[in-house]
């Protein structure tokens, strides 16, 4: 069971345009049903029947390619970026357990102190890599991808390597597309009407997901469930979700903030921070989505969200029954003075705290809903991409944006193109960017001490 709570946002709500935004739900979800927004993105929409679409032979098929990663290297590396790899880390992330490869990540950064330390790491063990993108040519991942095949192919040549790499990409274009067949590597299919951040319960997401040793199988079914049951109603709960956020847009709010209340929760506020910031993000509009972890971030944070510009609202995340419980010993000497817990479980002191929470921020001026899932398993995270997924897109709609194309993301890939001399870059700035470079520095320094040190 998922359920959304609307309580502490329905004072915010009173005088706002939901009523208004509820009665277009029919209409946005004909839409997003039927490709009939005329605009771009409508060619991305393969993402609302993918848990019905997908077959137990393709399940199954991407079941056996994870159990063969798991048996082979203790170590799976998941080479990918963006939309490529953050549903995967979420679900790894939230559902840690016995018997997966230990997944490390690599190809979401060019930073090449933090490759250096993975490649160090992956010297003195074995590993097998899945290298994930969909356009074939993102430069993170593919200079990621070259170390990680150089060191296999250093220790276990051409023939070695090809069976320890899994490639998934596009059907037919792309560089890892011909590398891969080329080299004779195991592929899987990206869907071509499925976008990035959509794409976590394709093979983008699964095959990592099963070589982390987790039940795709459940994860299908459970967003199966939420897909299954959109309808043009304004009680469909993603559809409420996201008009109410719509509503607290447009009264003002500015910022939502994804509060998990369970620590193993982050990287799915990371996955739907994406999944918002690229959908809504255009023309002007948008919600900036933030993420936090509570209670960590109640010592970080708290006094921002307590205290700070009133342009924000939370949406918290909270897992109903965790699997397991702690329960607080007694201490016949009490000097931390917490016997007054003792024998209490850890999960009432989590939820004593979501509930303080959502008051005190409620009172602060933060309006906020919570999504509730009852226990943190396969089938409810697979509802829950599923709820973000079908909110976006009629969010986005209500919104009045195209929630499937991301244009602004290519911005910064064509001054580093040109900055770092690829052959065929096209650069359309061409002019601004040699004014830009050629302004005098705005440069401060501060020494600190250790100047000439290494
Ligand atoms: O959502 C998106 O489209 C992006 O985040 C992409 O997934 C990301 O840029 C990686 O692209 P690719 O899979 O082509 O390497």
């Amino acid at each position: 069971m998922l359920t959304l709570d609307l309580t502490n946002a329905q004072q915010a709500l009173a005088g706002s345009n939901l009523s208004a935004l509820l009665e277009r739900v029919p209409e946005v979800h004909r839409w997003i049903e039927t490709g009939a927004d005329p605009r771009p993105g409508r060619g991305y929409l393969g993402w609302r029947d993918l848990p019905q679409r997908i077959t137990d032979a393709e399940l199954a098929a991407q079941a056996a390619c994870g159990e063969r990663l798991r048996s082979l290297a203790p170590i799976c590396v998941v080479a990918g970026i963006g939309g490529s790899y953050l549903g995967a880390r979420a679900t790894i992330d939230a559902l840690p357990g016995p018997g997966g490869a230990r997944i490390r990540y690599a190809g979401h950064h060019v930073d090449p102190e933090a490759l250096a330390l993975l490649m160090a790491e992956l010297r003195e063990t074995e590993f097998s890599v899945v290298v994930i993108s969909k356009s074939g040519t993102t430069t993170e991942t593919a200079v990621a991808f070259r170390l990680l095949r150089d060191e296999l192919m250093r220790r276990h040549g051409r023939k070695g390597t090809a069976g320890r790499i899994v490639a998934v990409t596009d059907a037919a274009r792309g560089a890892l597309r011909t590398l891969a067949d080329q080299e004779g590597y195991e592929t899987f299919v990206i869907p071509d009407d499925v976008g990035g951040r959509f794409s976590v319960l394709t093979p983008v997401g699964l095959v990592p997901i099963a070589a982390a040793g987790v039940d795709i199988a459940g994860l299908v079914a459970g967003a199966r469930a939420v897909m299954t049951a959109a309808a043009p109603d304004p009680e469909y709960l993603p559809y409420r979700y996201a008009a109410a956020r719509t509503a607290l847009f447009q009264t003002g709010k500015r910022i939502e903030v994804l509060a998990a209340q369970s620590a193993l929760l982050g990287s799915v506020c990371e996955w739907w921070q994406q999944l918002f910031g690229e959908s809504e993000g255009k023309d002007g509009m948008g919600l900036f989505p933030a993420r936090v972890q509570y209670t960590t971030d109640l010592h970080s944070l708290g006094q921002w969200l307590q205290d700070g510009p009133r342009n924000v609202f939370e949406t918290f995340l909270a897992v109903d029954r965790p699997a397991a419980g702690v329960a607080i010993p007694p201490d016949p000497d009490d000097l931390d003075g917490l016997n007054y817990l003792a024998g209490r479980d850890v999960a009432e002191v989590n939820r004593a705290a979501l509930e303080a929470t959502r008051f005190a921020h409620l009172r602060g001026g933060v309006p906020n809903m919570t999504v509730r899932l009852e226990r943190r398993d396969p089938h409810h995270l697979g509802a829950l991409f599923a709820f973000f997924e079908r909110a976006v897109a009629m969010g986005g709609y209500l919104l009045g944006v195209d929630p499937f194309t991301q244009p602004g993301v290519e911005a910064y890939k064509q001054a580093m193109f040109a900055l770092l001399g690829k052959p065929e870059a096209r650069f359309a700035e061409q002019a601004e960017w040699q004014q830009y470079q050629g302004q005098v520095p705005a440069v401060g320094s501060l020494p600190v001490g250790e100047e000439g040190a290494a």
